[in-house]
């Protein structure tokens, strides 16, 4: 019995250190994070300016949302929500006798692959064909609605109802799109079925759309946050800071698309091995660096690359590998999360291990957890970095000794692994000791916050109108 004690201690002890010093790269110090965040503070700037805004990789996109949600808002809306882990389709409606009150209608739809990778008309006939569909179910079809579309992909604005879309990212690879207006692309495909009509009004990155949400319950809230399929956030800007956009008055929100952070070159230093293989395997190579190294689309991928070369090195399994193991996509970021969250992680390593076609030893089951560990903490680090800068530069703006702030938060890596939050908050509390953060979570900030800029919208026009 002690033995067998001794036995599982022993392995236990072995499989932590052999991993620690096996990634010993991923492992950053806040001496590091506090240099990333400084770099990427440049990068900030160097995005802003009109001068070396061209050949930024943080490109600091403008949305031309000028203001958060006060609360007098009113009507009934469409949105449309492409980009995160589902495509959806919603109707919000929003009263305000009294206490602003929201209700929801939404529902799914699967966007197949061959369309998510064919042809542009491909897909937004197919947006417009789910959206037939749900107005018909709803019996809203003979309305003529006004519509935000939260699109959360880099685009460049010039209004709220104009947006060229830069650059796929995540998993969308359509042709035909990039360097078009895609408010125009989901009107010519409603046009083309010619069964109902719609007022598209504002296009909305999700993250705009999260700290909008967060910003009716807590005035403070001035940057959104998601860490889901990609990562990215927003926060508002000075207008006399923003060169791409006339005017000095007041603030705009800025979408940093700051999943491009590195595309220049600027992370060489911290990208592993691991990063460089998760890059030259994906749709869109040399792009969106560090994203890839913290988002939900490839955390898994990047913990399952890690355990096949240490078994390959015959430090895992033996030296064996599996069919599974060497399939791409297999060990999915559920799967991190999953085995973080267990009272007992090392046997829920052992469950994915086997179902991975695996044979694994007490050893390897506590390796692959403090793998899972390992990628999962250097991604809530990163996300602190970058946070870390983006207050910096508000409490500078202010010019206020402490910064008080509030970051609306919402993705599937933020809210379903089960110390994500924890990590990010405490790194940030590491790294700007001088800021009060709170972090709000959003409620589905990518759906109804494309209603509320578009209620915003609305509200602002009616003033003028007045
Ligand atoms: C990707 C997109 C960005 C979006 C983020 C989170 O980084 O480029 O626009 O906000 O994913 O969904």
């Amino acid at each position: 019995m002690v033995q067998t004690l001794l036995n599982i201690y022993f392995q236990t002890v072995d499989g932590v250190v052999k991993v620690d010093q096996y990634l010993y790269h991923m492992r950053l110090s806040d001496e590091t994070l506090l240099e990333i965040s400084k770099r990427f503070r440049r990068e900030m700037e160097k995005g802003l300016r009109a001068a070396t805004h061209p050949t930024a990789s943080v490109k600091m996109l403008p949305t031309f949302v000028r203001s958060t949600p006060d609360g007098t808002e009113h009507g009934e809306f469409l949105a449309l929500d492409l980009g995160g882990t589902n495509f959806r389709v919603l109707w919000v409606k929003v009263t305000d006798n009294g206490l602003q009150k929201v209700e929801i209608e939404n529902q799914i739809y699967a966007i197949p692959e061959d369309i998510m990778r064919g042809s542009g008309t491909q897909l937004f006939d197919h947006i417009a064909e789910c959206l037939a569909n749900f107005m018909e179910k709803l019996q809203i079809k003979e309305k003529k609605l006004p519509l935000g579309f939260t699109f959360s992909f880099p685009c460049h604005q010039t209004k709220l109802d104009e947006s060229f879309l830069v650059s796929w990212t995540k998993g969308f690879k359509s042709s035909g799109v990039e360097g078009r207006d895609v408010v125009s692309l989901i009107r010519n495909a409603i046009q083309r079925r010619g069964d109902f009509d719609i007022d598209v009004v504002a296009v909305v990155n999700d993250t705009v759309g999260t700290m909008m949400t967060c910003g009716y319950d807590d005035q403070n809230c001035e940057i959104g946050l998601i860490v889901g399929t990609g990562s990215n956030a927003c926060y508002m800007e000075e207008m006399r800071h923003i060169d791409m956009v006339e005017g000095d008055e007041g603030r705009m929100c800025i979408n940093m698309e700051w999943g491009a952070f590195g595309d220049d070159g600027s992370l060489n230093d911290v990208l592993t091995e691991f990063d460089r293989e998760i890059d030259m395997g994906s749709l869109n190579p040399g792009k969106q660096l560090f994203e890839k190294m913290i988002s939900g689309m490839y955390m898994g991928e990047l913990v399952r690359l890690i355990l096949v070369k240490m078994a390959r090195e015959e430090l895992l399994f033996g030296g064996k590998l599996s069919p599974e193991l060497l399939q791409t996509g297999l060990f999915e970021t559920k799967d991190i999360s999953d085995i973080e969250g267990e009272k007992d992680g090392v046997r829920k390593a052992r469950e994915v291990l086997v179902r991975l076609g695996l044979d694994p030893t007490q050893e390897d089951c506590v390796a692959t957890h403090r793998i899972c560990q390992i990628v999962s903490t250097r991604s809530a680090n990163l996300c602190a970095a970058t946070l870390a800068a983006v207050l910096r530069r508000i409490k500078e703006n202010k010019g206020e000794e402490r910064l008080r702030s509030t970051v609306g938060v919402d993705g599937s890596v933020y809210k379903k692994h089960p110390h994500f939050a924890k990590r990010l908050h405490k790194a940030v509390r590491r790294l700007v000791p001088d800021c009060d953060v709170r972090f709000l979570r959003s409620e589905d900030g990518s759906g109804k916050g494309a209603a509320m800029v578009t209620a915003v919208a609305y509200r602002l026009a009616d003033q003028h109108r007045a």
